[in-house]
């Protein structure tokens, strides 16, 4: 059984690529279930421990939308010093106390580039939305923290349609003239192809914000996130959210399945001869202990391939 891709780069694309991993945020925000936070803890550890560099750990919001995440202060506080280091979304001056309260270091801010996911999301309409960012992320940078900033509905809008590229791009400006330090682009419900991929990044290029301040955040929906990642490398692109084991979604857009699975990137980066740095035995390992926990198969292509020759490991081993 053929456990790693075989090498061959193809021109043109960067050699170096950092995932941003959202599963124990993005995935575990959607479940219906409630994860023990003990679990949460030990799925971000041994994430961490299988080489991925970022591991967004959860989110201070309000624990009524999201009650997925309501234990987002105990999960801090089981992390620890580790804990500090890993991003936490933060929508609004409350949630940044309670960031603060615990040492967050690195926050990140969610914006909507549509009308209607603004109200959905945050109760806020599309122009609120930047009066209810820019105390906390003035409050956050004097504090040191780093700010990122997602913008959500890049691609299209179950509720409005076709989103504007020009749209996003003027949503993503006001995020970096607030004090984001990096823009992730969205495409929430994966409806986005591959050659607005590009023109999306180019836009954003013509408009001055290059690659190296912008991340992909792609779902898998339509099955499009490997080909939309293709051509984000190929138009400069370094940073990839990505979800161990495929887990995730947004309870604010019924359509939203679960993000690009990090296995599934990791395949394909090693095989264009991509470094990240990850050991992706060590994620499969992780996402079929962390299926088991779940009571459900991971929908991650690259999990069910290789699932059943790795076999669930332990924290310690993370193998
Ligand atoms: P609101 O109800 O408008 O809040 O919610 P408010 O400002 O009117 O305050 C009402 C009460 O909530 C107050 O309490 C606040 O203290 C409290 P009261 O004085 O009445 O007792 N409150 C909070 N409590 C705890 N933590 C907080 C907080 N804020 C207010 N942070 C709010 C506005 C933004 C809070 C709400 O809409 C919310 O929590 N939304 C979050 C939705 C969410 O988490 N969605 C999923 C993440 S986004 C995503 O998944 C997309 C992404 O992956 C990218 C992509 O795929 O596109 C990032
Ligand atoms: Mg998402």
């Amino acid at each position: 059984m053929m456990r790693t891709p075989t090498v061959v780069r193809a021109e043109g694309l960067p050699e170096r690529v950092t995932i941003y991993e959202v599963g124990p945020r993005d995935g575990l925000q959607n479940e219906s279930g409630l994860v023990p936070t003990a679990v949460k803890a030990e799925f971000v550890q041994r994430l961490l421990a299988a080489g991925l560099p970022i591991v967004e750990a959860t989110s201070f919001v309000h624990p009524k939308w999201v009650p997925q995440l309501a234990d987002a202060a105990d999960l801090m506080t089981l992390l620890g010093e580790t804990g500090r280091d890993l991003p936490v979304l933060v929508p609004n001056d409350r949630g940044l106390d309670r960031a603060l309260e615990l040492g967050c270091r690195h926050i990140a801010i969610f914006g909507s580039a549509t009308e209607t996911f603004a109200q959905r999301n945050l109760n806020r309409g599309l122009d609120e939305q930047f009066a209810m960012f820019e105390p906390t992320v003035r409050r956050a940078r004097e504090a040191g923290l780093d700010v990122r900033a997602y913008v959500s509905m890049c691609f299209g809008d179950p509720w409005e349609g076709a989103v504007p590229v020009e749209q996003v791009v003027e949503v993503g400006k006001r995020l970096f003239d607030l004090g984001a330090s990096q823009l992730s682009l969205g495409d929430t419900t994966g409806v986005g192809t591959a050659g607005h991929v590009t023109s999306l990044v180019r836009a954003f290029g013509d408009a001055g914000m290059g690659t190296d301040r912008l991340a992909m955040h792609f779902h898998d929906t339509y099955g499009q996130a490997l080909a939309n990642t293709y051509a984000a490398l190929r138009a400069g692109i370094t940073t990839y959210d990505a979800s161990a084991g495929g887990l995730g979604g947004c309870p604010y857009a019924e359509s939203a399945t679960g993000n690009l699975a990090t296995e599934d990137l990791v395949w394909m980066l090693h095989g264009l001869g991509i470094e990240t740095g990850v050991d992706l035995e060590q994620v499969v390992s992780t996402s079929v202990w962390m299926a088991a926990q779940l009571g459900r198969p991971s929908p991650s292509a690259v999990v069910r391939a290789l699932g059943g020759t790795v076999g669930p490991g332990t924290a310690e081993s993370g193998a």
